[in-house]
């Protein structure tokens, strides 16, 4: 079969590799691609943020599968589209995406719903803000309401910190557009972990679990990132715990947002806190995360078209996933400066030199002049599975000796937690 992928970033080369992996395969375009994906399969230019692009590229393609990767053409509805014209298309609609597009509604939700999450309020206004306050400690999060790139959330010590990060989304400094509204959060603690649920609109099943480290610096210090590195083992999460997030959170968002109207279908990713009152929902993503989905595909060993196909079709339920055991890793080698100023256009040395089961996932890279240059913040993610983590890790860091371009970051410690 001929698949799409929309997007072009390391998810959706790791994406593109598991689907080069299927014998259900035969052809793989991906939109708009880069430099690495190029090399596994066709890539066709498109305008991600414009609706009318993606649907040409679509029906110009016809792909008897669509797969989207990143959370702007889901929020546009393209699922929508490609719905009404009857062609297969794995994620969720644009109201089902609403879960990740607005941290109101999927508060809101939560609270109708019983799911465990931080308390909170929305609030319209600076006087929303400032009496709502009131009824939090001191410690309190702020969250702009839409797609924010990472940007939207303020961790304030003070209401006076609160307050100024309030000022900064109403007004728009924050995130450069005004913000209509916003979410008063209770600061919580733990240690966080993504759980990825597959869904179907009725139904749930968990995928692997992975653990993210969402800053530049080692030690977890510096700006927040798309994410510097993540692992996933079988020991993230113990079966008890898996069990209960399904009955707690997926399973009821599944069956919620089909009282409601909007039966969710796609990879619905819960970022969770693991507090010392248990489980508790810090966001929902409504699509695969980068770069966790790099260790994910890197461990799956069932079709990854059967994945796609039985959240598709509404047999999530009757899908047996083999997953590799033990561990696997994800590096992310960034550009000088990321997540602030950098420079692109940098020539990546080293590639050819990557071997023993280390697979190289390009996330900002470009293809010039034969020439793979770098092209974004993040550029590589170095990934690899092995029997336990310190293994997967070993042989990420030493190919990692092997690649080369000017200006070249990654932290030295991912893993590090668990290890
Ligand atoms: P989010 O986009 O909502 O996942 O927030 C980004 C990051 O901010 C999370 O990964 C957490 O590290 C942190 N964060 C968000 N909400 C809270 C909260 N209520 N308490 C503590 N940390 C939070
Ligand atoms: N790694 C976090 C995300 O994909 O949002």
């Amino acid at each position: 079969m001929k698949v799409l992928v929309i997007g072009g970033g390391g998810r959706e080369d790791a994406i593109v590799w598991a689907l080069g992996r299927s014998p259900q395969v035969s052809e793989i375009v991906c939109a708009p691609g880069n430099g690495g994906i190029a090399q596994r399969a066709r890539c066709v230019a498109v305008d991600q943020s414009s609706l009318k692009d993606l649907l040409r590229v679509v029906l110009a393609e016809q792909p008897e599968l669509t797969i989207v990767g990143p959370e702007l053409p889901l929020s546009l509805g393209i699922v929508d589209e490609l719905q009404q014209r009857g062609l297969r298309v794995f994620g969720p609609t644009t109201a089902a995406a609403m879960l990740e597009t607005s941290k109101a509604f999927a508060k809101d939700f939560m609270q109708r719903h019983g799911i465990p999450t931080a308390r909170y309020a929305v609030c319209r206004s600076l006087d929303d803000v400032k009496r709502e306050l009131q009824k939090f400690p001191q410690a309190v999060v702020v969250k702009a309401d839409g797609l924010a790139a990472g940007k939207g959330v303020v961790m304030c010590a003070s209401h006076d910190e609160a307050m100024h990060a309030a000022r900064a989304i109403f007004s728009g400094e924050l995130l450069g557009t005004a913000g209509v509204q916003l979410v008063l959060e209770e600061w919580m603690v733990g240690p966080e972990i993504s759980f990825f649920a597959l869904c179907d609109g009725v139904s749930a099943i968990p995928l692997a679990c992975a653990q993210d480290h969402k800053r530049i610096g080692e030690g977890d210090t510096g700006p927040n990132t798309g994410g510097m590195g993540a692992y996933s083992t079988d020991e993230l999460m113990d079966a008890a715990t898996r069990t209960w997030v399904m009955e707690h959170v997926a399973l009821p968002v599944v069956r919620g947002m089909r009282a409601e109207g909007n039966p969710f279908a796609g990879v619905l990713f819960i970022g969770l806190m693991m507090t010392p009152d248990g489980p508790r929902v810090l966001e929902f993503n409504t699509r695969f995360g980068d770069p966790e989905t790099q260790t994910l595909m890197m461990r799956l060993e069932s079709d990854v078209v059967d994945l796609f196909s039985a959240a598709i079709d509404g047999r999530v339920s009757e899908l047996k996933l083999q997953w590799k055991r033990g561990a696997a890793a994800c590096v992310v080698a960034a550009s000088g400066g990321y997540p602030g100023k950098f420079t692109n256009g940098f020539v990546v040395r080293g590639l050819d030199a990557v071997r023993n089961g280390v697979e190289v996932f390009h996330a900002g890279t470009a293809l010039k002049d034969g020439a793979i240059v770098t092209a974004g913040g993040r550029v590589l993610g170095l990934t690899a599975a092995d029997v336990d983590l310190k293994g997967a890790l070993k042989k990420i860091y030493a190919a990692l000796q092997h690649i080369e371009f000017e200006g070249m970051v990654y932290r030295r410690d991912i893993g590090h937690r668990a290890l």
